[in-house]
C-alpha cells in the first residue's frame, strides 16, 4: 500500500507561492518553486510559531517572527536563532496531485 497522501491539486498552487494544509493532523506548509514541490512541517524550530507566516527568499523560507532562515529542499536551518532543521515530507505529483509521504523520516 502507498504511504503516499493525496492533498491538493498542483494547479491550484502557483509558482512561487505557499499554501498551509493539514495531513494527518500535521501543519504542513506546501511549496512550490517551478515545477517543484516541498513539504516541511509548518513550525519555526526556533519558538515553534508557523512558517506559513513567512516569506520565500528564492530557496529560503523566512521566519516572520526572529528571522530564521530554512532550505526548503532541505529543511537545513541556515540562519540563527534556528540551529535545528525544520522536518521535511517527500513530495511527488500523481495526475496533477500532490502527494506526501508522511511516514519517511
Ligand atoms: S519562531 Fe521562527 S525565528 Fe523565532
Amino acid at each position: 500500500m502507498s504511504e503516499y497522501v493525496p492533498t491538493i491539486e498542483l494547479s491550484s498552487l502557483e509558482p512561487g507561492s505557499m499554501r498551509r494544509i493539514e495531513v494527518n493532523g500535521a501543519p504542513v506548509l506546501l511549496v512550490r518553486q517551478g515545477d517543484e514541490v516541498f513539504a516541511l512541517h509548518d513550525r519555526c524550530t526556533h519558538e515553534e510559531f508557523p512558517l506559513s507566516d513567512g516569506w520565500l527568499d528564492e530557496h529560503r523560507l523566512v521566519c516572520s517572527y526572529h528571522g530564521a532562515q530554512y532550505n526548503i529542499k532541505t529543511g537545513e536551518a541556515l540562519a540563527l536563532p534556528a540551529y535545528e532543521n525544520v522536518k521535511t515530507w517527500p513530495v511527488r505529483v500523481v495526475n496533477g496531485i500532490i502527494e506526501i509521504n508522511m511516514k519517511a523520516d
